[in-house]
C-alpha cells in the first residue's frame, strides 16, 4: 500500500489545513471568550504541522531532534513553574528574539551547506533571514534587558545615533546584494550578521519609557518575517504562511500601540523619547512642586468615602500586575456591588506590561467580561463617577499628557481618572511609572493616596466593608 504521508501533494495539503486552522485560532484571540478554544486550536494545528514534517520521509536522523525536542522540553517546564506572571513580558521578548535566532542560524547553515550552489533568489532570502533574525536577536535582548530592569529602561541616546544606523543599514545592503552577485563570500556574509546584530541593540538603545510597547509588538513582528523569510529558504509552505501571520498580526498590533500612544511608528523609531526625572519623594509626605503637600489617608477614610459613594471605576495598572492583587479587585468589585454600587473597570490598551495585560489578569480572577470598558468607550464616565480607584496605574492616570505640553507623555491618550469627584490611588510610595515621569494626579485635592502593597491594601478595604 502506498505510504500517503510520503506523498508531498498530501503533505501540503495538511499544511494547508494547519494554516486554516492557525487563522482561526487568531481570529478567535480576539475576545477573551473565544481565547482558550482559540489557543487549543492553534496548538493543534502546530502539532499537525510538526507532526507531517516529521513523517515526511525527508528526516535523515531523529536523534538530533529528539535531544532538540528534550532540552526544549525541560527548559519549558522549567520556565512555566519559575517565571512569575510579572515577568511575562520581558518572557514574551526573549520568545521573539529566539525566534530571530533560530531563523538567522537557518540561514546560516543552509547558507555553509551548500555556497557557490545557490541560486540568486535563495541567496536573497538566506541574506533577508539572517538579517531580519539576527536583528530581532539583539533587539529583542534589548527590550528583555530593559524590561527585566538589568538595563536602564531610558532612552540611551549620544550623537549622530541615526546616520549611524543609516550608515550601519547601508553597509549591510550592501554587503548583502555582493554576497547574493557571488555566494561564496564568507566574509561578507560574516559581515551583514554582525551589522545585523549591531543594528539590533542600536534601534532599540534610545527607545525608553512608554515607548517600549509599540517595540515589543514591532519585534513580535519581525519574528514572524524572519520566519516567513526562513520558509523560502527551505520551501515550507506552512513556515510561510504562519510567519507571514505573525509579521501581519504583529503590525497590526503595533498600529494599535502607536494609536493607544497617538505616536507615529517613525515618531517612536527615530524621535526619541524625552529623558525623564526620577527617584520621586518615598511614601509619606512628599512635597508639591511649587508648594503643597500630598497625605496618605487610612483605610478607615477610604471605606467611609466608599459607603458614602453610587459608584466606582477601578483602574488597574501594571502594579496590580506586581502585587498579584487582581483576586482581592474583583473580591472588593463584588463587595461593592452588593452594597448596591455600579462597579466598572477601565482598561488602557498599554497598561501593565504587555497588550492584554489587565484583561488576561481579571479574567482570570473571572471578572466579568461585560464589565471591562475600553479607554474610549469610559473616559466620558469618569466625571459622572463617585470614586476612581486607582491600583497601582501611574502612567496610564497621568493627566499631563493633555495638561503639560512640555511632557514627554503629552499627547498619549490616558483614563481621565482625575476627572471623577474622589480619586484613590493604591499604590506603595511617590515613586513615577514605567516612564520615569511624575503624576500631578497625585497631588491633586480630591485624591486620595493608599499608601501600601497594593494587595494588602484591597484585602483591607474588603474586610473593612464586610465588617460593617
Ligand atoms: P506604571 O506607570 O508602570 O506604574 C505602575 C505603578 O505601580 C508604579 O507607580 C508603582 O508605584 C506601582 N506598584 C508597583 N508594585 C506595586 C504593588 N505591589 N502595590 C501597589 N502598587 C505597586 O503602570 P501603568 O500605569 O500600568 O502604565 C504602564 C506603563 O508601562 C506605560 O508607561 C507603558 O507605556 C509601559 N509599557 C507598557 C507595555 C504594554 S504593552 N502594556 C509594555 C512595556 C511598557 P510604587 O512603586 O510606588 O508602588
Amino acid at each position: 500500500m502506498r505510504n500517503f504521508l510520503l506523498d508531498p501533494t498530501y503533505q501540503d495539503a495538511v499544511y494547508l489545513f494547519a494554516a486554516v486552522l492557525f487563522i482561526v485560532g487568531i481570529r478567535m484571540l480576539t475576545s477573551p471568550e473565544t481565547a482558550p478554544r482559540g489557543n487549543f486550536l492553534s496548538a493543534l494545528a502546530m502539532l499537525l504541522a510538526v507532526g507531517i514534517t516529521l513523517a515526511s520521509g525527508r528526516i535523515a536522523d531523529f536523534r538530533w531532534i529528539a535531544l532538540g525536542v528534550a532540552v526544549g522540553a525541560a527548559i519549558g517546564i522549567l520556565a512555566s513553574q519559575l517565571v512569575k506572571m510579572t515577568a511575562m513580558p520581558q518572557m514574551v521578548a526573549l520568545y521573539n528574539g529566539l525566534g530571530g535566532a533560530a531563523s538567522a542560524l537557518v540561514a546560516v547553515s543552509e547558507f555553509l551547506r551548500q555556497p557557490g550552489a545557490l541560486d540568486y533568489f535563495l541567496t536573497t532570502v538566506i541574506m533577508l533571514s539572517l538579517f531580519v533574525g539576527a536583528v530581532t536577536l539583539t533587539g529583542s535582548l534589548v527590550a528583555f534587558a530593559k524590561l527585566q530592569e538589568l538595563i536602564s529602561g531610558k532612552p540611551v541616546a549620544f550623537p549622530l545615533q541615526h546616520p549611524l544606523n543609516l550608515v550601519f543599514l547601508v553597509a549591510a545592503v550592501i554587503c548583502g546584494v555582493l554576497v547574493v552577485l557571488d555566494a561564496e563570500q564568507l566574509r561578507l556574509f560574516a559581515a551583514v550578521a554582525a551589522l545585523a546584530l549591531v543594528l539590533g541593540v542600536l534601534v532599540v538603545i534610545p527607545i525608553g519609557g512608554a515607548d517600549m510597547p509599540v517595540v515589543i509588538a514591532l519585534l513580535n513582528s519581525y519574528s514572524g518575517v524572519a520566519v516567513s523569510f526562513t520558509g523560502f529558504v527551505l520551501t515550507n509552505n506552512v513556515l510561510i504562511i504562519t510567519g507571514a501571520l505573525v509579521g501581519a498580526s504583529g503590525l497590526f498590533l503595533t498600529n494599535e500601540m502607536c494609536k493607544a500612544m497617538n505616536r507615529s511608528i517613525w515618531n517612536v523609531l527615530f524621535g526619541g523619547f524625552g529623558l525623564t526625572e526620577s527617584g520621586a519623594p518615598a511614601a509619606g509626605v512628599a512635597e508639591i512642586p511649587g508648594g503643597g503637600a500630598v497625605k496618605p489617608y487610612t483605610i478607615e477614610d477610604a471605606v467611609t468615602v466608599l459607603e458614602n459613594s453610587d459608584s466606582v471605576i477601578f483602574v488597574p495598572g501594571y502594579g496590580m500586575a506586581a502585587a498579584r492583587a487582581q483576586h482581592q479587585v474583583r473580591e472588593l468589585g463584588d463587595a461593592l456591588e452588593q452594597r448596591g454600587l455600579d462597579v466598572k473597570y477601565a482598561i488602557h490598551p498599554v497598561a501593565g506590561r504587555m497588550p492584554g495585560h489587565m484583561n488576561v489578569l481579571l479574567a482570570e480572577a473571572n471578572v466579568s467580561y461585560d464589565l471591562l470598558k475600553d479607554m474610549d468607550e469610559i473616559n466620558k464616565d469618569f466625571k459622572m463617577t463617585d470614586v476612581a480607584l486607582v491600583i497601582g496605574a501611574n502612567d496610564v492616570v497621568n493627566p499631563a499628557a493633555h495638561e503639560d505640553a512640555s511632557s514627554p507623555i503629552y499627547g498619549m491618550p490616558v483614563l481621565n481618572a482625575e476627572q471623577a469627584r474622589t480619586v484613590m490611588v493604591l499604590k506603595r510610595s511617590m515613586n513615577p511609572g514605567f516612564a520615569g515621569i511624575e503624576n500631578m494626579l497625585f497631588y491633586r485635592d480630591n485624591t486620595m493616596m493608599l499608601f501600601g502593597d497594593a494587595r494588602s491594601t484591597l484585602s483591607k478595604l474588603v474586610d473593612s466593608l464586610s465588617q460593617d
